[in-house]
């Protein structure tokens, strides 16, 4: 559909080879995914530099999945129902990307996480494929809300690790990892090549107690700075939704000082191996936009990243809202929207991690600028 403007020679042959060989005319149409947006902290960062703005999405999300060969559309926090099932009969996954929010406020991220991962489970129960990949806070919730919101995150230190993977015996019967290269399987299990950094976690203790591996196959673990074991790979045992705790995105797309992300050839390899994972399951997905006009409005292409990285935040590029004020009397499912208490710190986890890099950031710019 986007290719229609291409050149006539160039598209002609094209179009003779994939009759000829009856390739599936979809060939040529690549999924889209949705990812949700985030709350933007009060007299945060961003608060401070962006008047009126109220949600973000880091570049380096969509940075991931168009790499893989997908597009992608962002998703508004503080919408109705109606908002969330719409767009879900049109996307073909759905990306909850890490951060650092509280899973008690209302209207935002955790909201609208549970809207989606609700739809996603009905489309799937009706039989409709629909994928979720949950990074790092995106696994926290998917974990959280699939446990009807019962709180079983630990305390964990593990900010700026790099680490492979520790492989479960039976790693090799999930979907994930059962037809992985021997390459990239080699890569995952001995070098440095993925980036943690999250202050919370779940650990195989929590989910034998919670009974949480009837939902959820667990294919690896790690070990935290303090030696603590968490669960760093699962896959839903049902469902094609999928959880990292650690963060595919950042060797390829996020530089900053204090995070210690590889950026190896062997952990740009591993990381385009889960992105290219995902997209081709959304690719399972049949949904389509109802025209190219509705598609081209809800593509993240209308909107321009802001450098931010320079005001001293972790992340590189964000893509940056302005959100409509939720509706009254709207349709929201109310029984959906009680949470239960958390007697920890909240998910601090990814914002203490977040403003200790950021305020280290700032400060070894203002350090680049005085001896400059
Ligand atoms: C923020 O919103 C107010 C009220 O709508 C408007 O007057 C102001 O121009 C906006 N500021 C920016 C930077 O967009
Ligand atoms: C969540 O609720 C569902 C449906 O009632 C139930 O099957 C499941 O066991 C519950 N999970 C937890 C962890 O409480
Ligand atoms: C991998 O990173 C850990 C810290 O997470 C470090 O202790 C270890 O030396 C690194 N290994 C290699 C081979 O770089
Ligand atoms: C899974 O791995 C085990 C241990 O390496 C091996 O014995 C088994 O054949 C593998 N199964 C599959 C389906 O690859
Ligand atoms: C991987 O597992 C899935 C689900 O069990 C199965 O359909 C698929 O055939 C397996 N692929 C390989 C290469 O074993
Ligand atoms: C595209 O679909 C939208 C939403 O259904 C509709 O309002 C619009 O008229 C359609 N545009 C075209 C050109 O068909
Ligand atoms: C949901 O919100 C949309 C705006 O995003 C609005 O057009 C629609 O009327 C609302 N639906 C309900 C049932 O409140
Ligand atoms: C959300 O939870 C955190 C951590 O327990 C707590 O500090 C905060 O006050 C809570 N916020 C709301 C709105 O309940």
């Amino acid at each position: 559909m986007l290719d229609s403007h291409w050149p006539l020679l160039l598209l002609l042959p094209i179009a003779v080879v994939l009759s000829a060989n009856t390739i599936s005319p979809d060939a040529s149409i690549s999924p889209i995914i949705g990812v949700l947006s985030q709350e933007i902290a009060p007299n945060g960062l961003l608060a401070r530099n962006f008047k009126n703005k109220t949600s973000y999405i880091a570049a380096s999300y969509v940075k991931f999945l168009e790499g893989a060969g997908a597009r992608v559309v962002p998703i508004g926090i503080g919408r109705n129902r109606s908002y969330y099932e719409d767009l879900m009969q049109k996307i073909n996954g759905v990306l909850l990307p890490g951060g650092a929010t509280w899973f008690n406020q209302s209207n935002g991220y955790s909201d609208a996480g549970e809207h989606l991962i609700n739809i996603a489970i009905d489309l799937n129960n009706k039989g409709v494929f629909m994928p979720i990949w949950g990074t790092c806070l995106g696994m926290e919730l998917l974990v959280y809300k699939l446990a009807n919101g019962t709180e079983a995150r630990t305390d964990c230190s593990s900010i700026a690790q790099p680490l492979p993977l520790e492989f479960k015996a039976d790693f090799n019967q999930s979907r994930l990892f059962n037809s992985t290269s021997d390459l990239i399987m080699d890569l995952l299990k001995k070098e440095n090549v993925t980036i943690n950094s999250h202050r919370y976690c779940y650990t195989e203790k929590t989910f034998e107690a919670l009974q949480l591996y009837k939902t959820w196959r667990v294919m690896t673990l790690n070990h935290d700075w303090d030696g603590i074991e968490f669960i760093s790979t699962i896959e839903h045992v049902r469902y094609p939704f999928y959880a990292v705790q650690f963060h595919p995105e950042k060797p390829l797309y996020e530089f900053n000082a204090k995070g210690n992300i590889p950026h190896t050839q062997a952990a740009v390899s591993c990381s385009q191996f889960f992105a290219e994972f995902f997209v081709n399951e959304a690719r399972r997905n049949p949904n389509i936009f109802k025209n190219q006009t509705e598609l081209s409005s809800a593509l993240i292409y209308n909107y321009s990243p802001e450098y931010t990285s320079p005001l001293g935040s972790a992340f590189v590029q964000q893509y940056l809202f302005e959100d409509i004020p939720i509706e009254e009397g709207g349709d929201e499912d109310e029984d959906n929207t009680h949470y239960f208490p958390y007697n920890g710190n909240g998910n601090g986890a990814d914002a203490v991690a977040l403003s200790t890099i950021t305020y280290s950031a700032l400060a070894f710019c203002l350090w680049v600028s005085l001896h400059n």
